[in-house]
């Protein structure tokens, strides 16, 4: 095997990886699409909302779409869509984006944590019962990274528990559970669309429900400019026909229109270039299976369809023995693998300031329900969080890159290489 590179042998990724034409055609027509709103003055409201809207939900499977500035904002919503009184208690994970538990605060209600299951590194069902008390409102799930949690399971509790069920499906647009899109599998779905996610607006959120019920909640929330959508029957608040125009609740929650028209035009080229990544992906995660000391990442038998927003494969540290897996991630960095350094994804939400210091958080103010309320959150209860990430290694996710064999093999020549000089590492 050769010398590493890391001790002064050659890389083994050489190549560069080629850019797909799939990603350069749908940027020319989101700058055409952009440009057209801004020469109309679409700048505020425009039909590519309604259009997206139409689209998402029938993609996704749902009854009602709606837009939003941002996924926090579609979280907000959903949280304000199932709390009825303040201390309702929503049980979701501790291993997400804090973005998807503070909203719950802000609409009045408290995170009850449960542990991820080690494998998936979603919310794990097994613990979720013994959580439920009179005031549990809902389980909120989020599908981690781009694989769906464990639906049936989810769903089953909250059926005997008459519970709602929200996922937040930031990370897991186009991917499916037992053929069925994330964002269709509960009551509402929430989805970022920001930057960074498989499909964005630059910044957005769009909420999913089949419940005419939730949708009217989340107009009422943040949507002013559509209270003629709600029905006169609405009556959350004893709403009605004449009190309804005065029933805003404060905030102001539409997408931007040129984020709208960007998503439109992502959402034709979605399972496309998933379909794309995960051809790169699989690749790489067969591959990895066939190394000693490293392992693809995990996929339950109930995905159908994927899309990863991080790839985050697995190393035994058993076979590596005393060698740190900063040292493994700084090798393969060596080789020229697009590998992250440091701990990739979540730290337990209980860690967050945030939540562990709230008598002195700025935020103090804003949540006085909580403070009132808030259990004592122990990092000791949610070990696998705590531990099950320094086994993964986040590699680039090879999202709109050509397949290219000759790429892949030498992305896993530099694992082989790893591997086998493992103890030139020491
Ligand atoms: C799991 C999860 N939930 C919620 C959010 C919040 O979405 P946004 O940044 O669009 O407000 C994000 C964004 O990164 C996320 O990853």
């Amino acid at each position: 095997m050769p010398e590493l590179a890391i001790n002064g042998g050659k890389k083994a990724v050489r190549k560069k990886p080629k850019k797909s034409g799939l990603f350069d055609e749908m940027l020319k027509e989101q700058e055409t699409l952009v440009l057209q709103l801004l020469r109309k003055r679409e700048t505020s409201q425009s039909p590519c909302v309604k259009e997206l809207e139409e689209r998402w939900a029938d993609y996704v499977g749902a009854k009602y779409c709606l837009a939003m500035n941002n996924g926090t904002a579609t979280l907000h919503s959903a949280f304000f869509s199932v709390i009825e009184e303040p201390g309702d208690e929503i049980i979701t994970s501790v291993h997400t984006w804090h973005l998807g538990v503070t909203p719950i605060i802000c609409a009045g209600g408290i995170p009850i944590f449960c542990d991820i299951d080690p494998l998936s590194l979603n919310i794990n069902p097994s613990e979720i019962e013994e959580k439920i008390t009179s005031r549990t409102k809902a389980i909120c799930v989020t599908h981690c990274y781009g694989h769906p949690a464990d639906m049936d399971r989810i769903n089953e509790i909250a059926e005997k528990h008459n519970l709602a069920v929200i996922e937040d499906a930031s990370h897991s647009h186009g991917c499916e559970y037992k053929g069925r899109k994330t964002g269709s599998l509960g009551d509402i779905g929430c989805f970022s669309l920001q930057g960074s996610k498989l499909m964005t607006g630059g910044e957005a959120g769009l909420f999913t429900t089949n419940s005419k019920n939730y949708y009217q909640q989340a107009i009422i929330l943040g949507h002013y400019e559509r209270f003629s959508c709600l029905s006169s029957t609405y009556d959350r608040y004893k709403g009605n026909a004449e009190t309804i125009p005065f029933m805003n609740a404060g905030f102001k929650y539409r997408i931007h229109p040129f984020a709208a028209a960007m998503a439109l035009v992502e959402l034709k080229y979605l399972d496309e270039r998933n379909a794309l990544q995960m051809k790169n992906c699989w690749y790489i995660n067969n591959g990895l299976d066939r190394i000693e000391g490293f392992a693809g990442a995990y996929v339950a038998p109930y995905v159908t369809r994927l899309g990863w927003l991080n790839f985050l494969i697995r190393c035994d540290l058993g076979y590596f023995k005393e060698i740190p897996r900063a040292r493994i991630i700084e090798a393969l960095r060596a080789e020229g693998v697009e590998a992250a350094s440091g701990r990739p994804g979540y730290i337990p939400l209980v860690r967050q300031n945030l939540l562990n210091d709230r008598e002195n958080h700025p935020a103090r103010v804003l949540w006085y329900h909580f403070l009132k309320n808030h259990p004592e959150y122990k990092i000791q209860d949610y070990p696998a969080a705590e531990k099950v990430l320094f086994e993964r290694i986040s590699i680039n996710p090879l999202r709109d890159i050509e397949f290219d064999q000759e790429y892949l093999e030498q992305i896993l020549d530099a694992f082989r290489k790893v591997s086998k000089n493992k103890k030139d590492l020491k």
